[in-house]
């Protein structure tokens, strides 16, 4: 019954997930040394990938992060698979604190500098 339970949340994360990249508009704007991304189009409990710049934004219960999203093994892009990194390569899985839940890779995802100002995140490559 508990793994049921536990099944039963996971496919409604997951869903949840696929739901918000699917419809997820978020402005954004990048310079050299920066992307900007607009905080009203970053919804709570979603994330945004920048797959050009290897960078997650990522808002859960109203705190945001920004991640790496370059696969600590060996470089990867990594991907969203319901409420996880994943990376294509190798298998590797990340929750999305950037811990490590699945090697081969052994180090967590780096995280990047940002900061919060006039409701945009502005992220420092
Ligand atoms: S590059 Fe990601 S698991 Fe190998």
């Amino acid at each position: 019954m508990i793994a049921r339970r536990s099944f039963v949340k996971w496919a409604l994360a997951s869903a949840f997930f696929i739901f918000t990249f699917k419809f997820l508009k978020v402005t954004k704007s990048e310079t050299k040394n920066s992307v900007t991304i607009d905080l009203n189009n970053l919804s709570n409990n979603s994330v945004y990938l920048i797959k050009n710049r290897q960078i997650a934004a990522i808002r859960m219960d109203n705190n945001i992060n920004v991640l790496s999203i370059k696969c600590t093994h060996l470089g990867c892009t990594l991907n969203v698979a319901g409420d996880i990194f994943k990376c294509p390569c190798h298998g590797s899985e990340f929750r999305l604190d950037g811990e490590v839940i699945k090697g081969p890779a052994s180090k967590n995802l780096n995280e990047i500098d940002f900061k919060v100002e006039n409701n945009k995140i502005i992220i420092y490559l």
